[in-house]
């Protein structure tokens, strides 16, 4: 009997190991055959640590399962899949309409698979991507990635293919593709669960990439918050070196590729492409400026591509089922699918895979299940820390980056952050300048001043000093924030303060 615990560090933070170890020790105490899998989750968060049971009609799940519950559940029979009247008993997983609404591309093989069997990434679809890149000419692959419409997903939702096209084109003996896993938004997660579930699949981007653009090195960029992905992931490369897809000739291709991974040390202002790049030279993690940008001069002066997990993670899908397919779900410019993250005070929080163009509310409430306080919702935040507030008057919003933008919004990296009615939107403007402040990497003005001067002017407002003449002032500081700054965190800073005052000015006594 296959019994599934996962290993994500969020089950694990819930008790998964020690519910993985009692299922292992009653099953040779009773003398059963059974055999543990440590899969990745499944991403429906709130079930954690969810237990499967693959049976004939598919793998059953019980959660959440604590570790002093096990030995009844395994008395009334979970090993075979029994519902009955056990509580944690949840049916057929594929079945649970959290799973079956979603249209997993990227995740697809996340909770699923042990995340480092190779075995079992090839016989779910693993490597095909690579194959079939491996068949065509380089400037054949950038174009199917252009093809697919995918854009980074890191943020900025800049073109994939394109970015690709620029350091094809670039002249150089020596290139580079530098996976951008510092994931320090707020509220995010997708990276993580992506590394810990399915390493092999951003290997497998990563080689695509190299192959398309000539790189012969790449650079994972983690993050130290992340101790759990750092070792699957070099583990997973490892036995990725072991199988001959890394290495001096790929798959006997003749592509010469290896890989790396690099810890950060906990700055936030290090997930900026630029100081991350400073920062993978063994320097301070300061921003550069731009141009030129790392496409033609960034890692060590060479042509470089730098993507997010998820961006280089969906390359390979890519690939194995043709840019028309994956071209075919979203709408607008925002096409493909894209894993948004819900987090923050919500009932049932999580991974949902969709294709763009779901809105925010069934995302928030069909999804989420509303907060996890009952209480109404009154905001949410999309996009990390530098993302704006929404109002629930704007839950029909269809997740696509046009039509946030349109209204003062972003998508970002795919977090949303829910709270519920009892929460101080002041606070919250406030806590977007102080996180500023901490974070800023000091090297342009707007920035590094301007967020303690905007501490001091939420503080002003909030006290009912001159309320009206410093709301003005705010205002002005959030366009030389916006205009004036050199990167994303001081630039973008204005958007949550800004969103904050327009939907909710009541909190600022206005
Ligand atoms: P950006 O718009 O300056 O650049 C986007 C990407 O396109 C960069 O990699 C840039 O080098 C590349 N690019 C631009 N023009 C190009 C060209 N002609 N050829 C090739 N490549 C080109 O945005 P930036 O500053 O890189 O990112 C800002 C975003 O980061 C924000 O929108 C925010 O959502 C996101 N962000 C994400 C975080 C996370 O944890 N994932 C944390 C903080 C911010
Ligand atoms: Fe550094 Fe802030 Fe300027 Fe970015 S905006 S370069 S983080 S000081």
């Amino acid at each position: 009997i296959r019994v599934y615990v996962p290993r994500d560090a969020a089950a694990r933070s819930v008790g998964a190991d020690e519910v993985a170890e009692r299922i292992a020790a009653a099953a040779t105490a009773h003398g059963q055959d059974v055999q543990v899998v440590r899969n990745g989750s499944r991403g429906m968060l709130w079930l954690e640590p969810l237990v499967e049971v693959e049976t004939a009609e598919g793998r059953v799940g019980y959660g959440p399962v604590a570790p002093e519950e096990v030995d009844g559940l395994l008395a009334a029979g979970m090993l075979s899949g029994e519902g009955g009247d056990i509580g944690a008993h949840l049916g057929v997983v594929d079945e649970l309409p959290w799973m079956k609404r979603q249209q997993r591309l990227t995740f697809a093989r996340v909770g699923v698979t042990d995340p480092l069997s190779a075995e079992e990434y090839t016989s779910y679809g693993g490597m095909r991507g690579l194959r079939e890149a491996l068949a065509r000419t380089p400037a054949e692959v950038v174009e199917t990635v252009v093809d697919s419409g995918l854009r980074g997903r890191g943020g900025a939702g800049f073109p994939t293919g394109i970015k690709w096209r620029t350091v094809l084109g670039a002249e150089s003996d020596l290139k580079f593709v530098c996976c951008n896993a510092d994931e320090g938004d707020s509220g995010t997660f997708a990276d993580r669960m992506l590394i810990e579930g399915d390493p092999f699949t951003l290997i497998e981007g990563m080689t695509i990439a190299a192959y398309a653009v000539g790189a012969s090195e790449g650079y994972v960029y983690l993050r130290s918050e992340y101790p759990d992905a750092v070792a699957t992931l070099r583990a997973a490369i490892e036995i990725a070196r072991s199988k001959g897809w890394l290495g001096a000739d790929v798959l006997g291709s003749g592509l010469a590729f290896d890989l790396h991974v690099r810890v950060g040390a906990g700055a936030y202002i290090c997930g900026e492409e630029t100081s991350m790049l400073e920062s993978l030279e063994g320097k301070r993690g300061q921003v550069r400026a731009k141009p030129p940008i790392p496409a033609l001069e960034g890692l060590f002066g060479r042509p470089t591509v730098v993507n997010n997990v998820l961006s280089l993670a969906t390359v390979p899908v890519i690939l194995a089922e043709d840019a028309e397919a994956y071209a075919a779900y979203g709408t607008g410019r925002s096409l493909g699918t894209s894993v948004f993250q819900l987090g923050g005070n919500v009932a049932r929080g999580g991974i949902v895979e969709t294709a763009f163009g779901i809105t925010l509310g069934e995302l928030v409430n069909d999804f989420g299940g509303g907060t996890s306080s009952g209480r109404p919702v009154r905001a949410v935040q999309v996009g990390g820390p530098l993302g704006a507030y929404l109002p629930v008057e704007q839950f029909d919003l269809p997740m696509d980056y046009e039509a946030f933008a349109a209204a003062g919004a972003m998508v970002g990296h795919g977090g949303i952050v829910v709270f519920d009615e009892t929460v101080d939107m002041a606070s919250m403007a406030r806590f977007a300048f102080e996180f500023c402040a901490a974070e800023s990497c000091g090297k342009c003005t707007p920035c590094r001043v301007g967020a303690v001067r905007g501490v001091e002017t939420i503080d002003r407002i909030v006290a009912g000093e001159d309320r009206k003449k410093n709301l003005v002032l705010l205002d002005d500081l959030c366009e030389l924030m916006t205009d004036g700054s050199l990167c994303a965190m001081g630039g973008l800073t204005p958007m949550p303060v800004q969103s904050a005052v327009r939907h909710f000015g009541k909190d600022f006594g206005a």
